[in-house]
């Protein structure tokens, strides 16, 4: 594998031994993929590991809360101590364990608000900006056109691979900490232009319209193509970024899909032709009304039409959708027996403080949550059995990481689910 000078005199120490050992642990990483070379990149988003209970036992005893230790093995797999220096490169924090001002609500225990705290002092002081969400592009990060990212959210992923243009694979914990400690990432997978044209062929033969349907055709197509690139056509109309984050976070889910073209819209897809770059489509997919609902059809995990939980923001929310929940709950009141929690970018929440919708939520006993989610951060109301919420991505995690029975249905649907506490929603 080639590596430039100033990359083998890292690897050699000029920088110290923390960036040393990144460096190394690229390489390993580089060569384990097939890559040639490494490329420079100046845009990463990523997560210190550490903040839910049980994650640091791997380290001895005396090592759990030295941030320097519980770095060195769970962010750059060093059982050695690195003394770790602050990032060369942008680096964004993603989700939290918990919400900074919420927790108590959240039923965040003593032990993960000290580990949050630590987590928290520790970007401080290394340079992490604490965004904490899982949308960085939602709130000032948004890459340029080709540029080279290392993000490692994969909803995330597909948006700015899709929709900017910027390159990035899903990278992991390990090698965004590397990325942010050296400026570079391996150049492998969508960083390279021929793996980004597209494999198979999506007719859509149905009028998508409402965020559902672009969460569903999102989900369906992902579990079709798996890890391969899908070029859709059809689409009538420009859809909004909101109905993209669903549709890109959903695809992200049910399968690994981490790039995608749509005719017309995306930026390396002005016609069919250029978006498959040569490539014939290895299978043509139709998708009209009968494979909306087979989809749909995927998500019934609930039985019980009593819902005692809603929530909504996933992937985090935008003030648009802010604004449209803030009008639902306008002078309304939840049913004593539901919650209802929307989660945010905390930058939103500033502007929705402002805004007045926070009062809204509270007046109507919902909540504006920042820094975490459900489903990854694994909190909730107590005794929740059945959830219900608007995004096919919390859908295809909530059974899973909370055990909740999941209602899917639209915004409307949901937050009406809060207000009576009773699901009458589905596809329309
Ligand atoms: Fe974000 Fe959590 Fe959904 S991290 S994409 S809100 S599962």
């Amino acid at each position: 594998m080639f590596l430039t000078d100033e990359e083998k005199a890292v690897l050699d120490g000029s920088e110290g031994e923390a960036r040393a050992h990144a460096m190394d642990l690229m390489v390993r990483y580089a060569k384990a993929l097939g890559a040639e070379r490494l490329v420079e990149t100046n845009n990463v988003c990523g997560g210190v590991v550490g903040s839910l209970p049980g994650r640091r036992d791997v380290l001895p005893e005396d090592k759990r809360h030295d941030m320097n230790a519980v770095y060195s093995l769970l962010n750059l797999d060093s059982d050695k101590t690195l003394d770790i220096p602050p990032v060369k490169t942008n680096t964004y924090r993603l989700i939290e364990a918990m919400d900074a001002d919420l927790y108590d609500v959240q039923g965040v225990g003593e032990e993960t608000q000290r580990l949050v705290r630590e987590t928290t002092a520790f970007c401080q002081k290394s340079g992490y900006q604490l965004c904490n969400t899982c949308t960085p592009y939602q709130v000032g990060n948004v890459p340029l056109f080709g540029e080279h990212c290392a993000w490692m959210e994969s909803s995330a992923v597909i948006y700015i691979n899709s929709l900017i243009g910027a390159r990035s694979n899903v990278e992991g914990a390990h090698s965004t900490a590397a990325a942010s400690l050296i400026g570079k990432i391996p150049y492998w997978g969508y960083h390279i232009p021929e793996n980004r044209r597209g494999t198979h062929l999506v007719e859509v033969e149905y009028p998508i319209d409402n965020m559902l349907d672009w969460g569903l055709m999102g989900y369906y197509v992902g579990e079709k193509v798996q890890e391969n690139v899908p070029v859709f056509t059809g689409i009538s109309g420009v859809p909004n970024a909101n109905k993209l984050k669903h549709f890109g976070a959903s695809m992200a889910s049910s399968g690994g899909v981490e790039m995608y073209h749509i005719v017309g819209v995306t930026p390396e897809a002005p016609t069919r032709d250029v978006a498959f770059g040569g490539n014939r489509a290895q299978e043509t997919i139709r998708f009209g009304r009968a494979e909306l609902e087979e989809a749909y059809s995927w998500f019934s995990t609930a039985k019980d039409t009593d819902v005692d939980f809603v929530v909504l923001g996933c992937p985090h929310g935008s003030l648009e959708q802010v604004r449209l929940v803030a009008g639902l709950l306008e002078g309304k009141r939840l049913s004593a027996n539901t919650d209802l929690w929307m989660f945010i970018p905390r930058s939103i929440k500033a502007i929705a403080d402002r805004m007045g919708y926070t009062d809204t939520f509270r007046k109507a006993g919902a909540y504006l949550m920042t820094d975490s989610c459900a489903a990854l951060s694994k909190v909730s109301p107590k005794d929740v059995k059945t959830a219900a919420t608007d995004s096919c991505k919390q859908a295809h995690y909530l059974p899973a990481t909370m055990g909740f029975g999941t209602w899917l249905g639209s915004t409307e649907q949901c937050v009406n689910a809060a207000i009576s506490g009773k699901w009458t929603g589905g596809l329309e």
